[in-house]
């Protein structure tokens, strides 16, 4: 059964460059209807971020972060002596996990609304919850002297926040918002919202959690709560709301085994002869009758249209004549950084000595976020998410070799789990997407938004896909999306000109 299908069909040829999320659907969609359709892709494999990591995988990075003199203020290391040509290749990581762990180093948690998970269930994709809140998980901010539980922070902020409304409210002080019976029907929402009671002040509860739990006895509660400052100053805001927005609301979801599943199903649609990997493109022309897409190597494709979904920064620099208007605005979005590091333990110690199944601690350090698990519980080994960064936090990982990303990621991480942290662990892989070949960002950034609506239109006979082109900017659905909108023009265009 299939949700999106164009009505009629048509033989036409189109060349599809990059076989990413938005690359493949598009020739998935226009395979449907009958076209004949040829991916370009530069790298050795599919998917483009849509990567999962597995043993025996190898990964290599360019030799320098590119762009870093304009992007970066600090000055980059050589890596080597010498200063590596633009494209060298640099450090190469050789994954070693065991058999059945695997390490989404892209894309990791897909939202229920989106139109990801209607390609899961066309595809016979099978799907598990990806826990993305963990009450049981930490937070830790630069304003809390140790970390603590996600529900112990909640609760503390909860409760003071609403004994301080509730006091405001008995002492009058809302009277003019409030009337009679709003200040009654606040008050009983603060009363469950706080857990504070018929005092109005807060005192702490179950909610905080135990430090013995109840079985057979009461359980030892974890006390009384810090007071009313230090929960202020631990500025908790932002790190409890993190699966409040519309994008990271559980539940959430991840195909079972990696979400390279989608691309992998994606690309035996479109039909392995249809897909050539290993292909850079080095020119692309508009021709009075169809386009011609040049490789490296010097071979020339023709072809009736052609679908750019390639990054947007990779685009601008490959030379046609697509026009001035269009190169420069294919030049303005700008590519940024973000990392993961992959740690794969012999033992899931979280699960069983911290009782933490999936979720993810929330930190301001440079490590960002630390995700546990939401796959394999109980197994031999697990793999946990070491940091996943970005902004000027993973910028400073990029500059870094896999060895010391690690070390920095450990001394970190033991800033939460202690030094049994850095124990146990069989394999690690970093990425720093920024230093991926043929990607060279995690997403993009458009400084304004001038450029956005021209490349909504083809530039002759090539259209542009991505979700660099949706206000769903570093989602796979954003690359889905352009890419049904993409097809949809085009072949209206095709029905009408035929
Ligand atoms: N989609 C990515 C993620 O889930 C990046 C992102 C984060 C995008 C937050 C928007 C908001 O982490």
């Amino acid at each position: 059964r299939s949700d999106f299908t164009l009505r009629g069909g048509s033989a036409a040829k189109v060349l599809v460059l990059g076989a990413g999320v938005a690359g493949l659907a598009c020739a998935y969609e226009l395979g449907k209807a009958g076209y004949d359709c040829t991916v370009l892709e530069a790298r050795d494999r599919v998917g483009g971020r849509s990567m999962t990591l597995r043993g025996g995988d190898v990964v290599s990075e360019l030799a320098e972060v590119p762009g870093s003199g304009a992007h970066t203020s600090a000055p980059v290391p050589p890596l080597t002596a010498g200063t590596p040509s633009p494209g060298a290749r640099g450090e190469t990581q050789r994954v070693t996990f065991g058999e059945g762990t695997y390490f989404n180093a892209g894309p990791a948690r897909i939202a229920q609304w989106m139109v990801t998970l209607d390609y899961c269930r066309e595809l016979g994709v099978p799907l598990e919850v990806f826990v993305n809140g963990n009450a049981a998980a930490y937070v830790l901010t630069g304003g809390m002297r140790a970390p603590a539980r996600v529900r112990t922070a909640r609760a503390d902020a909860y409760g003071y926040i609403s004994e301080l409304l509730a006091k405001a409210t008995d002492a009058g002080a809302l009277d003019t918002r409030l009337t009679g019976a709003d200040k009654e029907r606040l008050l009983d929402f603060l009363s469950h919202f706080g857990d504070i009671g018929a005092s109005h002040a807060y005192s702490g509860g179950e909610r905080r959690g135990y430090r013995v739990d109840p079985g057979v006895g009461t359980g030892a509660e974890l006390g009384p709560p810090p007071p009313l400052t230090d929960v202020l100053s631990a500025r908790l805001g932002r790190v409890l709301t993190m699966d409040a927005g519309y994008e990271q609301a559980m539940p959430m979801f991840q195909p079972v085994g990696g979400m390279d599943a989608i691309v992998r199903a994606l690309a035996a649609r479109v039909g392995a002869a249809r897909i050539r990997t290993g292909t850079r493109v080095t020119k692309i022309m508009n021709r009075p009758d169809g386009v011609e897409v040049t490789v490296e190597g010097g071979a020339s494709l023709r072809a009736d249209y052609c679908v750019a979904a390639l990054p947007p920064h990779l685009l601008a620099k490959i030379p046609g004549n697509l026009g001035a208007d269009v190169q420069s605005a294919l030049a303005t979005p700008v590519p940024l950084s973000a990392g993961k590091l992959g740690l794969e333990y012999g033992r899931r110690w979280w699960e069983i000595e911290d009782r933490i199944y999936g979720g993810a601690t929330e930190t301001d350090l440079d490590i960002g976020h630390i995700w546990y698990p939401s796959y394999g519980f109980h197994g031999e080994r697990g793999l946990v998410v070491g940091y996943y960064n970005t902004s000027q936090d993973a910028e400073a990982y990029d500059r870094l070799r896999h060895r010391e990303r690690l070390r920095r990621a450990l001394v970190q991480g033991a800033k939460i789990h202690g030094r049994a942290y850095a124990k146990g662990i069989l394999a690690a892989v970093s990425v720093a997407w920024r230093r991926q070949p043929h990607i060279e960002g995690a997403w993009v950034r458009w400084p304004s938004m001038s450029g956005f609506s021209l490349l909504q239109r083809p530039a002759g006979r090539v259209y542009f896909a991505g979700d660099w082109l949706t206000h769903l900017i570093a989602w796979q659905a954003g690359a889905f999306e352009s890419a049904r909108k993409v097809v949809t023009e085009l072949h209206h265009r095709v029905l009408k000109e035929s």
